[in-house]
């Protein structure tokens, strides 16, 4: 890999459009965090935690995200966990975040949805402000949680009602299909929530389709499994659906066997809105760019890819239409200005 490619893609202006803030915890803050809080660790050392980061499927990941999210206890801890992860998306040129958190996880331990959600919104506002990085905050409901959990979750939100952009649909996916949130995702959609779901990862095609038909997502996180079926793929072209794809992510997950064997081309080239994203970064071995650079060296593809992907991301945010249009715009010009170097 000529290192112009990478220096390409870590300048080129990008939206992430699937990442989990509480994902972002990389070992180094989970024990400072774990000494402030006084909380115990299953590792010794930030050596020890890497490496027990081999996971052979979804749910093996889930068990060690979700132990790591017990040492975020004050706002002061989400403030910083946020924060980590911001600075290094405006260091790699990403102009705009829609990141997911889970308030289940924490308010399930004790932790108010309040403390949460301002440490969040307080180091996204100071990115905004000091390096131009805007978002969208998108709240997600466990899937493998109860219903009541998610409604409780719901009308504890509505407090929040204007610092929240969306709502999403995460944790351990098969089993767990779209029509179990159903009528939360009405009611969601009735308070003017913007609605996405984690579907097609290691879930069937027949849960991309429920999440379009049934809780009328706008984006698809993953659905990388749409190609098993051509009838779903031709009808998320026609659409435009957005899928989310999280390249190192469906590696570190055995989704895919190989980063050779990753889909990410095919699915480009049967036409569909595709976008790149690290998804839970501390944990998958890399950040936004890696990803984009993980499928460059993998798959051959060139920096006209690269500028379709990063358009793409913007095209599938929820920022209003005149900003996206001047996003690309900005991605035109940086292309134009590395065209021959
Ligand atoms: N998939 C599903 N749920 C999740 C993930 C993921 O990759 N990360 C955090 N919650
Ligand atoms: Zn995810």
């Amino acid at each position: 890999m000529a290192d112009g490619l990478r220096d390409f893609a870590h300048g080129l202006p990008k939206a992430e459009l699937h990442v989990h803030l509480e994902g972002t915890l990389e070992p180094e803050l989970m024990f400072e965090l774990a000494e402030r809080n006084e909380i115990e660790l299953p590792y010794r050392t930030v050596e020890a935690a890497r490496k027990a980061y081999d996971f052979k499927d979804l749910r093996s990941f889930l068990d060690l995200y979700y132990t790591g999210c017990t040492v975020l206890v004050t706002e002061q801890d989400f403030y910083d966990l946020t924060w980590a992860y911001v600075t290094k998306a405006a260091m790699e040129n990403i102009r705009h975040v829609e990141p997911f958190f889970d308030p289940q996880t924490h308010t399930d331990r004790g932790v108010p949805f309040g403390v949460a959600i301002a440490g969040i919104l307080r180091a996204l506002e100071d990115a905004d402000e000091m390096f131009g990085v805007s978002f969208r905050l998108i709240m997600c409901f466990l899937r493998d949680q109860s219903i009541e959990s998610a409604k409780h979750t719901l009308r504890t939100a509505h407090l929040y009602r204007s610092r929240i952009a969306g709502v999403g649909l995460d944790s351990a996916e098969a089993g767990f299909p779209p029509s179990l949130f159903e009528d939360i995702f009405r009611a969601a959609g009735e308070q003017g929530y913007h609605r996405v779901a984690h579907a097609g990862e290691e879930g069937p095609p027949r849960y991309i389709s429920d999440a379009l038909d049934l809780l009328h997502v706008e984006r698809i996180d993953h659905g990388v499994r749409c190609l098993e079926d051509p009838a779903l793929v031709k009808r998320l072209v026609a659409e435009r659906v957005p899928l989310t794809v999280c390249p190192l992510s469906n590696l570190r997950l055995r989704v895919v066997e190989t980063a050779a064997d990753h889909p990410l081309r095919r699915l480009m080239e049967a036409g569909l809105v595709v976008t790149v994203n690290s998804d839970d970064p501390a944990y998958f071995g890399g950040y936004l760019t890696d990803n984009y650079i993980a499928m460059a060296e993998a798959l051959g593809l060139g920096r006209e890819d690269l500028v379709r992907l990063a358009k793409a991301s913007f095209q599938a945010s929820f920022l209003p239409e005149k900003r996206k249009a001047e996003l690309i715009a900005e991605i035109d010009a940086y292309a134009e200005a590395h065209a021959s170097s």
